[in-house]
């Protein structure tokens, strides 16, 4: 028997009933005739408040709600990858068949495939005492990824009369658990689990990998590691989506989640349909198998995509359960907490800074939380890593979101209008940006590139650093006056943004570059500096250096070199003796 209500007052995606209706908070509810889904945010003595996932449009007072009697939860089981859901994971490919384009309201499709039949390994064995989190079995789920089918964290006991190897839905009956208090439960494949909890763990790790995503900025300049956090902040077009888009592609995660929030319904689109022509490079399987898509865009109801992002997270959590590294890109943050201001109007609650709610802040930071890398229950390690896009009106940091969000990731890549305008892409400042994770991964490039990894990085930096301070002199009186050692800075740090930095996500060799060739261009960048200073020092000038289109050449390193060959960096070593020569005997 389950409890229910009645509605007295609709305000948009908010509605209240009058009367102790017995629900209890985060309750999924079934609201009016059409039964939209929705949940319960607010409970006081005799009125509760209802968040409703769907077009409110044609409730009235005097319609029913009816409880479901759990949290709003999402569905775990074999069938998530290569899916496209909505923010309460509702299958968007099966309601647009269902329903054509549009999601028509109070639509109930099942979260997963409930008669797909899954070629399923059982690994437990009749009589064995099993623990929360324990893998039972494991499904090929698709050709990138085995699925390991869990016991629900919250779940412990006895296994009784498991069935053999053979294939089976994910409603199927698996064996039956004879708990401690001596009742027995059917266990399936499929979990319910809430979306606002997060998933225990064990324990959580200090982060030592770097996620390694083929963008030279990132990897080198600001790397983040796995399980780690990041935000990219830019104005309207400054690359957000696009750097995301590349992460998504290239990214050594097991997993990824796409968390499309309140932006445009085409880029969902495209990144179905370029993920379904491009193969992940370890496997060599279409990059579908390993992402799942949820899509809020901005015709979709505000209520969903709210509860994107914890969908989101709560199907990342799963496979990091599994001992899965995983990534989740959210686009945008900004629009989620957009939706929370929405929400919390209508709640007639006090605003705080520009309208958001004074709670921006925790929910920020309970989102970012749940990321880590982890000691799951049943001993495997995973990781979520986050990366959440924010986009401030007009580029400016200073506002709400964008700040809030800096106080709780440790990546911050910030984007620069003048560089997007300019062409320069990533977008990325090197001067405002940020890694926390420095210290963390220094060790993993020097056994896993090279020593010198963290050093050439360093110095690259600090010439990016001279060249920005350089500037200031330049913009007030010209470079004429610089000696010839500071326009030497100048010109390295040119090679350094338009060769290094500077990375054509549409270009086949540059779009994903691996590091060992990001080390060995820092490395050949480097060369030529050194070789250029002591030229300087001999008291050649600049403008007889620059004659020999030396720098040009390194600049174009990133579309010359394929990604495959990286022994031609020799080639360049040589050619810049042969430029230091040359520059010595004219000069002789
Ligand atoms: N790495 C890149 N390489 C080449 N071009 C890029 C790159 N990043 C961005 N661009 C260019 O910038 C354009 C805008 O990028 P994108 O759509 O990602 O911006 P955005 O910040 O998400 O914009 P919006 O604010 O509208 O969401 C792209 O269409 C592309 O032409
Ligand atoms: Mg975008």
């Amino acid at each position: 028997m389950t409890n229910s209500g009645i509605i007295y007052a609709v305000n948009g995606p908010i509605i209240r009933t009058r009367g102790d209706s017995g629900f209890t908070l985060h309750e999924m509810v079934y609201v009016g005739p059409d039964r939209l889904v929705g949940e319960v945010i607010g409970l006081e003595t005799g009125s509760t408040t209802i968040e409703v996932y769907e077009e409110t449009g044609g409730l009235r007072p005097g319609m029913s709600v009816d409880g479901s009697g759990a949290p709003v939860s999402v569905t775990l089981a074999p069938g998530i990858l290569h899916q496209i859901f909505d923010g309460i994971e509702r299958p968007l490919t099966e309601i647009g068949k269902k329903s054509g384009i549009f999601i028509s309201r109070g639509i109930s499709v099942p979260s997963l495939d409930e008669s797909k039949r899954w070629d399923t390994h059982i690994l437990v064995k009749d009589g064995e005492e099993i623990q929360g989190g324990a893998v039972i079995a494991q499904v090929p789920e698709t050709p990138a990824i085995l699925h390991k089918v869990m016991l629900s964290p919250r779940l412990s006991g006895r296994v009784l009369k498991p069935v053999c190897d053979g294939s089976y839905t994910i409603k199927d009956r698996l064996f039956t658990l004879l708990q401690d208090d001596g009742t027995e439960l059917p266990i399936t494949m499929t979990q319910q689990w809430p979306i606002r909890t997060p998933r225990p763990v064990v324990r959580r790790f200090s982060a030592s990998e770097p996620l390694i995503t083929g963008q030279r900025i990132l990897d080198t300049v600001f790397p983040i590691a796995k399980g780690g956090t990041a935000a990219i902040p830019g104005g309207f077009g400054t690359g957000k989506t696009m750097t995301q888009h590349q992460i998504a592609k290239w990214a050594n995660a097991d997993i990824i989640i796409y968390i499309g929030c309140g932006e445009r319904g085409n880029e969902m689109t495209q990144v179905l349909e370029e993920f379904s022509e491009l193969t992940d490079p370890r496997s060599g399987n279409s990059l579908l198998d390993r992402t799942v898509l949820i899509a809020n865009t901005s015709n979709m109801p505000v209520a969903a995509r709210e509860a994107s992002l914890y969908s989101g997270l709560t199907l990342a959590e799963y496979y990091r359960d599994m001992g899965y590294d995983v990534a989740i890109m959210a686009d945008s943050t900004s629009r989620w907490a957009e939706a929370l201001r929405e929400l919390s109007g209508r709640l007639e609650e006090m605003p705080a800074e520009e309208g958001f709610p004074p709670y921006l802040a925790s929910r920020l930071s309970a989102f970012y939380e749940r990321a880590g890398a982890m000691r799951n229950l049943n001993g495997s390690n995973g990781s979520v890593s986050i990366i959440g896009a924010v986009s401030p009106q007009g580029g400016d940091f200073s506002e709400p979101v964008t700040q809030n969000t800096r106080r709780f990731v440790r990546c911050f890549w910030g984007l620069d209008k003048n560089l997007a305008y300019a062409r320069h892409f990533p977008a990325i400042q090197w001067m405002g940006s940020y890694s926390e994770y420095l210290s963390d991964l220094a060790a993993w490039y020097s056994a896993n590139v090279d020593k010198r990894f963290m050093d050439y990085r360093n110095q690259m930096v600090r010439i990016l650093t001279k060249e920005a301070s350089l500037m200031e002199i330049v913009k007030l009186i010209g470079s004429d006056v610089l000696p010839d050692d500071q326009r030497l800075v100048l010109e390295i740090a040119r090679v350094i943004r338009l060769g290094f930095l500077q990375q054509n996500a549409f270009h086949p060799e540059d779009t994903c570059v691996p590091l060992k060739k990001q080390f060995l261009m820092m490395d050949i960048i480097l060369y030529l500096y050194r070789r250029s200073s002591e030229l300087i020092h001999m008291g050649m000038p600049m403008s007889v250096l620059k004659k020999q289109g030396i720098y040009d050449r390194i600049i174009a390193i990133k579309y010359d070199v394929p990604n495959a060959h990286p022994e031609l960096f020799q080639d360049y070593r040589k050619e810049i003796d042969s430029f230091y020569d040359a520059v010595v005997e004219q000069n002789a």
